[in-house]
């Protein structure tokens, strides 16, 4: 019944086992029948769909990883959260909403008609907000996007990471839609520099890392942007909450309504097969799992993600 399937409201969250997080993974393995691995980026069409991977850190830095654990895959629009926060810091964030809205979405990532009405995209998940953000990163060149990379080691505590540059010129040669975007805010005087800024969204989306790497993505911004390893050096609550907002109300796009209804955390998506959760205060989580349902959000990490927050009642609500 509706009552059985969440766990009682508790204060403290169980220590989460391996056991666990690898049973709700073999439960959801099969979902990716379900979903469909996305080759409108030719580069991405080649990733195995039968990869899976789920990982938890927990508060005081506890990593749980099962599956294929040192599958990279590249972050897609999970990018956008960190794009975001540095330009927020470059700035203030009035310096960045008021060229873009707070708006949640019924619409998918690739959406642009705000860009003839209001004028301005609804928000900075979606990519006509994403690419804003990015252009809003100050540096010549690829500047903008070694800042996003640096600051994804940094989260992360990976200096391994890199871009993959096959993905990322398959993109640049086939992103004509958000080529237009750039264009079209050109146009309405939002973005004012050449094509490096729409490459450095393109080379942002192209960074490969593992779910263990989303997982601990997901803790900083659920901890005040404090890094896993209690490093507090970004320490910032406003930036935390104002990511976060963002995450709940548009980080899956047209399903995030819903799923705020059935997960309640906030999230973000990447077509790669990635997803981002924050468990504010407590943890972080990253899935993978390439085939992506109707909405480009993974389609076994939605369940994994579900289950393990039904289990130990997760929701914020
Ligand atoms: O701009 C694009 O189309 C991709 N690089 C990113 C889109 C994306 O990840 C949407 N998410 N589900």
């Amino acid at each position: 019944s509706f009552n059985t399937m969440y766990a009682q409201k508790t204060a403290e969250i169980p220590t989460i086992s391996e056991k666990t997080l690898s049973s709700i993974l073999e439960k959801n393995r099969t979902y990716y029948t379900q979903g469909k691995v996305a080759d409108y980026i030719p580069e991405l069409g080649k990733m195995d769909a039968k990869a899976i991977a789920f990982s938890v850190v927990e508060k005081n830095g506890r990593v749980l990883n099962v599956g294929d654990v040192y599958k990279k895959f590249t972050m897609q629009s999970i990018s956008k959260i960190v794009a975001l926060m540095i330009a927020v810091k470059e700035n203030g964030e009035a310096g960045v909403f008021d060229k873009m809205g707070y708006f949640g979405t019924d619409q998918p990532f690739n959406h642009f008609s705000n860009l003839e009405t209001t004028g301005k995209p609804l928000n900075p998940m979606m990519n006509a907000g994403a690419i804003l953000t990015t252009s809003l990163i100050s540096g010549e060149g690829e500047k903008p996007f070694l800042k996003i990379l640096d600051m994804v080691r940094y989260i992360t505590g990976n200096q391994t990471i890199e871009y993959n540059t096959s993905v990322y010129q398959s993109e640049k040669s086939t992103g004509h839609r958000n080529r237009g975007m750039f264009y079209l805010m050109k146009n309405n005087g939002l973005i004012s520099g050449n094509e490096d800024q729409l490459d450095n969204y393109f080379k942002q989306c192209s960074i490969e890392l593992t779910a263990e790497d989303l997982a601990k993505i997901g803790y900083f911004f659920a901890n005040d942007c404090i890094r896993f390893d209690g490093d507090d050096r970004y320490k910032n609550a406003e930036m935390s909450r104002l990511i976060l907002s963002q995450m709940l109300i548009a980080g899956m796009y047209e399903f995030s309504g819903e799923y705020a209804r059935t997960v309640g955390l906030p999230s973000k998506s990447g077509v790669g097969g990635g997803i981002t959760v924050s468990v504010p205060g407590k943890m972080g989580i990253g899935v993978f799992s390439p085939a992506l349902d109707k909405h480009g959000n993974s389609a076994a990490g939605y369940h994994m993600i579900l289950d393990l927050a039904r289990q130990y009642d997760l929701s914020l609500f």
